[in-house]
């Protein structure tokens, strides 16, 4: 059963979305790199591959059904921020946002009846779970420990294991 048109442009515009994420971490790993916070620097670059990874699933998944994939333009993303904080707290708000796309793809998938689609989006409904989980987790950090230099070392020191 072929996926609607509706649903194949649907998960193109997704596989753009996981690579502008992709950029924006990247850049964030760029920012903290300029910064001297390498264990930061190194956690982002994590996360932009899984980000990398995200978009592979997707284009994966529509070649699986016979589906073209469109390669999109990349969003530049932005270079610099106030401080740290600032870098999680855009990366909890990005993750919730990617989850709200997520949910409307699941939205459209059960709206059209499409179980295949609904049973591959499953896995990014429980990473998404994941992702707003890392990301707020390290903003809590922040805000039990302060966002002192102290701090900013300690949870560097801490982000570089990832
Ligand atoms: Fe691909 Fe961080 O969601």
């Amino acid at each position: 059963m072929k996926i609607s048109d509706s649903m194949r442009e649907a998960i193109n515009e997704q596989i753009k979305a996981e690579f502008d994420s992709a950029y924006i971490y990247l850049a964030m790993s760029a920012y903290f790199k300029s910064s001297g916070l390498d264990g930061m620097a190194h956690w982002m670059k994590k996360q932009y591959k899984e980000e990398v990874e995200h978009a592979e699933k997707f284009i994966d998944y529509l070649y699986e059904r016979g589906e073209r994939v469109i390669i999109p333009d990349i969003a530049k993303p932005k270079e610099s921020y106030s401080d740290a904080l600032e870098v999680f707290k855009t990366a909890y708000a990005h993750e919730q946002y990617v989850t709200s796309r997520i949910y409307k793809l699941v939205d459209l998938a059960v709206s059209e009846k499409d179980y295949a689609t609904q049973s591959m989006l499953k896995w990014f409904v429980d990473e998404q779970m994941e992702e707003e989980d890392n990301t707020g987790s390290i903003v809590a950090k922040f805000e039990l420990l302060g966002n002192d230099k102290h701090s900013v070392y300690m949870i560097d020191r801490e982000l570089a294991s990832r």
